[in-house]
């Protein structure tokens, strides 16, 4: 059995290091250098990315790539995507190629409301409480005006509180439900502290009010968070054209239209193809979610309850043909922001926003939505005409060369070879070593 160690965190790096090696490590023979070869030679740099979070011994690369061409309410886009999944990339300039040529995506805003939650245990008269709310509510939003001052100089700031009952779920569980709008923020820090600020405020209150008995004043405040399911922060991606534009080598538009509708149908009603359906809109949403700093695991979190929003999970896409006209089309909660956290702190978002030409978040909100449309577009394409494999093993063919240290002029030679055969791990083997003997 390992002994649990103390003060881990006091160690220097390389202390770390040398007690991850010797405890876990002890099979991985050079383990810290494995680990320091992904140091940054410039030290800044280095300890910028120490510093984001805990712990760190060694830096986590992800490919950084542009998939260009995006047009999105004409104007033209490189989008920037951080993934490693080999032709996510790929697929995502392939669609934007084919949409730009069919008058391209267009994409709105519906709503930015944010949503945070104190989440409170009352067990009195429900009246009493009601009327205390009523009373308390500008005591609540007065209290937190020194946190919104430069907020609503930005334009956004505390939307409303309401008090909701929610004893028919849980026994005396009520909550402030509160919204926000937070601007080119995210704004999980403004929106926190609000949040705190209120249930401070509103417990102090609970005890001064004299209409309460003394159990009634004591009111419980379990936590108050912001969240991540924000069904009223909302953007909707588009794009459509006339079926006969969609021929697609021997099938005609119409028989691609009909097939493509067909597959999100499948998708609508079917949990299991669902998830891996809405799994390839996070392929696009994700990668540039990431690239532009924000936080990936929020809009997960959001987007996958949002597919559960009518009862069972179901895809976020729809497609219709109406007129002869094929449309496709998502609405997505998505919040993100273009300015705090780390969206100005890593070199590399910093240098994303500029290639989208320092988006506001609403801006930021479309560019990721059309991204998710666009890979879900590619994906489904390829499932109903040449299956998926064709393209994803094309693009596994250097994973796979890599992994078995074939030389840049192997790796030449295999992907003339793999143009004219099927691509699969043993295939490369094969080839491989029938090329070195
Ligand atoms: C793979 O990462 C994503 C797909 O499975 C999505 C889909 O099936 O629609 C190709």
């Amino acid at each position: 059995m390992i002994d649990p160690i103390s003060g881990f965190s006091k160690l220097e790096k390389e202390e770390k290091i040398t007690w991850l090696s010797k405890t876990y490590l002890k099979g991985v023979e050079n383990a810290p250098e494995i680990l320091r070869q992904y140091w940054n030679p410039n030290s800044n740099l280095q300890q910028l990315h120490e510093e984001f979070t805990e712990n760190t011994l060694s830096n986590y690369y992800l490919p950084f790539g542009i998939a260009p061409n995006f047009l999105i309410n004409d104007f033209r886009y490189a989008i920037p995507m951080a993934i490693e999944e080999s032709s996510v990339i790929a697929a995502a300039s392939k669609a934007a190629k084919f949409w730009g040529k069919r008058g391209g995506f267009k994409a709105e805003v519906l709503g930015t409301k944010k949503v945070g939650q104190v989440h409170f245990m009352f067990s009195g008269d429900k009246d009493k409480l009601k009327e205390f709310f009523r009373q308390v509510k500008p005591v609540l939003l007065e209290a937190a005006e020194p946190l919104t001052r430069n907020m609503k100089k930005r334009g956004g700031g505390i939307l409303n509180i309401e008090l909701r009952d929610k004893t028919e779920s849980l026994n005396d569980y009520h909550q402030l439900h509160c919204t926000f709008e937070t601007k080119d923020s995210m704004g999980a820090n403004f929106i926190n502290s609000c949040l705190e600020r209120f249930a401070e405020t509103f417990k102090e209150q609970a005890h001064q009010y004299e209409t309460f008995t003394a159990s009634e004043k004591d009111i419980e405040i379990v936590m108050s968070i912001l969240s991540n399911y924000v069904p009223e922060c909302i953007v909707r991606a588009e794009v459509s054209c006339p079926v006969e534009q969609l021929a697609d080598h021997d099938m005609t538009g119409e028989a691609f239209a009909g097939k493509f509708v067909r597959a999100l149908k499948i998708a609508e009603t079917e949990p299991f193809r669902a998830v891996t359906h809405n799994k390839g809109i996070m392929n696009g949403i994700d990668a540039v979610v990431l690239a532009t700093g924000n936080d990936f695991r929020a809009v997960e979190a959001g987007v996958h309850a949002y597919a559960c929003k009518d009862g069972s999970y179901s895809s976020l896409t729809h497609a219709e043909v109406r007129n002869g006209e094929f449309k496709f089309w998502m609405e997505i909660p998505l919040a993100l922001g273009t300015v705090g956290g780390l969206t100005g702190l890593h070199p590399l978002s910093k240098i994303a926003l500029e290639m989208l030409q320092n988006p506001t978040a609403e801006d930021l909100m479309k560019i990721v939505a059309v991204a998710g449309l666009a890979q879900n577009f590619a994906a489904v394409k390829s499932l109903i005409t040449t299956g998926i494999q064709q393209g994803h093993m094309k693009m596994h063919l250097m994973n796979i060369l890599n992994q078995l240290n074939a030389t840049p002029e192997e790796k030449e030679k295999m992907v003339e070879h793999f143009k004219k055969h099927n691509v699969s791990h043993s295939a490369v083997e094969e080839a491989l070593k029938n090329l070195r003997s």
